[in-house]
């Protein structure tokens, strides 16, 4: 049956070529000038904006602009948008092909309807099929509501393809308006969540829901907003200031990683110039238990200005992020000293199991500074769990087959110290700075333990207790132990880490690991 809409314009216009412009314009407008004005109000850009900043210049092609929703309830045959409120195609961004669609909140409030989804789907299917990558730009009410369950099924045929797609092309999020509901779950998949300041939140029930089930009163904002999910639930992985900086930032993103599982990264021009970074020896603190900030040792090591850190401000006791090293992208997992002393706890390793999972999947090869006191005790780290998360990190260091190097700054005490990109779960080299301390536990705790009968027989506990933990650091704060034992490739001077680093990883670029054949593992989610 030939659709109404197209019926209607056949009839009024007999010239094919005026028929055609006339329809490439009205697919333009969206839901129309007032609802476009109203985004524009609310300091939102158009659906069609934001990929037209996202693009290279002239460079992205729409596919599916004329397509229609089918849906005949609540008088819906009367109320056609051409593209059904997403705009579906590819281009570039410098220079490299990318995949992304973009809702249009002025159709129906950019919900989802079995066509909006099919559109999705076939995007999805091109992209897989041809190895780059998807960018998905959301801004919808959720599901169509006149359109039910067709609804819902298209949501699932996205997220079925999403973990199809999982490991195969790097997946990314950027929520610019509402993601409510169900429809929260794409953008959990994917590998990258980046949301919008005050502008964008998710949420699977929303406040009307909350409060009549809890009885709690919150705004949208505070229930799912940028700030909550980057800094308490630590689903959105980054935060942008406004639109322009959310498309800027989705283009940086996409400039680390390659185009999918097969392939290697982007390189970047450099030049070896100075390789020797003499202020990484003036960063480690003469008293070994006062902090500092890693991000200090991580930017004199990398390229000049090439951090761009993930999870920023989640789980601040571990920082992991992009950077570039001689101009290959590398994945940064550091403890993170300045807070909590570094310490490992559920949030810090679940964070740092998925960025090491991401950079394996996509062959970005691993950069580890440790400097690391153990795993957090208390009953609210065992009552929810840190045995599981903290096998999180565990397990997807093991199985991560991308070069792997270590850098212990200074403590690499107990568990940490194997779960932290040890030689033992698979690092392929080992450096410590001179100010390492490899040990089952910190001196002070291990000579309260080994030595308690000694200094309980003391008539000075204090000076036996100092006399004893001055004994235990003297053999075992130091990297030398692990290195007479090879766990320790090389004890560096922290100045020579970038040369060292530089030349370690060029002699890893061709490193092959074949895991086990089996269906997948069993990680401990
Ligand atoms: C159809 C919708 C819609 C929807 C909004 N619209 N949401 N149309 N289905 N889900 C339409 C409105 O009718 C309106 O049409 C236009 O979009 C803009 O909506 P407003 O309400 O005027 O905008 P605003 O005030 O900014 O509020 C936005 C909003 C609100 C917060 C998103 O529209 C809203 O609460 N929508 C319903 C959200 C929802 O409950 N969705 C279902 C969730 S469940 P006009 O013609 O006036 O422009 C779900 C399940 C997924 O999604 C399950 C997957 C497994």
């Amino acid at each position: 049956m030939v659709n109404s809409y197209f019926a209607n314009f056949h009839l009024k216009h007999m010239n094919k070529r005026t028929q055609l412009q006339e329809l490439r314009d009205q697919a333009q407008l969206g839901g129309g000038a007032d609802r476009i004005a109203s985004q524009h109000k609310k300091g939102k850009l158009t659906a069609r904006e934001r990929l037209h900043f996202l693009f290279d210049e002239g460079s992205f092609e729409e596919i599916g602009a004329f397509v229609m929703h089918r849906s005949k309830d609540f008088g819906m045959e009367n109320q056609q948008f051409l593209g059904d409120g997403v705009i579906t195609g590819y281009g570039t961004i410098n220079g490299r092909l990318v995949y992304a669609f973009s809702q249009d909140f002025t159709v129906f409030g950019g919900s989802l309807s079995e066509t909006h989804a099919e559109k999705i789907c076939k995007l999805m299917d091109l992209a897989m099929k041809n190895g780059a990558p998807l960018i998905g730009l959301n801004d919808s009410g959720g599901a169509r509501i006149q359109e039910g369950v067709v609804s819902l099924g298209g949501y699932a045929d996205i997220f079925y393809r999403n973990t199809m797609a999982s490991g195969v092309i790097p997946q990314i999020s950027a929520i610019m308006g509402p993601c409510a509901g169900g429809a929260v779950y794409s953008p959990a998949i994917t590998d990258f969540i980046m949301m919008v300041e005050n502008t964008s939140y998710m949420f699977v029930t929303g406040p009307n829901v909350v409060k009549t089930v809890t009885h709690e009163e919150v705004s949208s904002e505070d229930l799912g907003g940028a700030s909550v999910h980057s800094t308490k639930s630590g689903v959105a992985h980054f935060t942008a200031a406004n639109e322009i900086d959310c498309i800027n930032q989705l283009k940086k993103l996409i400039s680390y990683i390659p185009e999918n599982c097969e392939e290697k990264t982007p390189d970047f021009a450099y030049e070896a110039t100075d390789e020797i970074r003499s202020k990484l020896a003036d960063i480690i603190p003469e008293n070994a238990n006062q902090p500092y900030d890693i991000r200090e040792v991580i930017s004199e090591v990398i390229d000049e200005e090439s951090f761009y850190e993930v999870h920023k401000n989640y789980a601040e006791n571990i920082v992991v992020g992009f950077a570039r090293l001689a101009g290959r992208s590398i994945g940064i997992v550091a403890n993170q000293p300045a807070y909590l002393a570094g310490v490992l706890d559920i949030h810090s390793s679940q964070k740092a199991a998925r960025f090491v999972r991401f950079c394996d999947s996509f062959n970005i090869p691993l950069l580890v500074f440790e400097d690391v006191p153990g795993f957090l005790p208390g009953t609210d780290q065992e009552w929810n769990a840190i045995i599981t998360n903290g096998a999180k990190l565990l397990y997807a260091f093991c199985e991560a087959t991308v070069p792997r190097i270590t850098v212990i700054t200074r403590k690499a005490y107990g568990g940490a110290y194997d779960v932290m990109n040890s030689k033992h779960i698979g690092a392929d080299m080992n450096f410590a700075w001179p100010t390492a301390e490899i040990a089952v536990m910190g001196a002070k705790g291990a000579a309260e333990i080994i030595f308690k009968k000694d200094i309980d027989k003391a008539e000075d506990h204090v000076a036996a207790l100092a006399a004893k933990e001055k004994e235990y650091a003297d053999l075992f704060a130091n990297p030398y132990r692990a290195a007479e034992r090879g766990f320790v490739d090389e004890v560096i001077f922290p100045e020579e880490t970038r040369k060292k680093l530089i030349k370690a990883f060029k002699m890893l670029e061709n490193k092959v690991v074949n895991l086990p054949r089996k269906k997948h593992g069993n990680i401990p989610l």
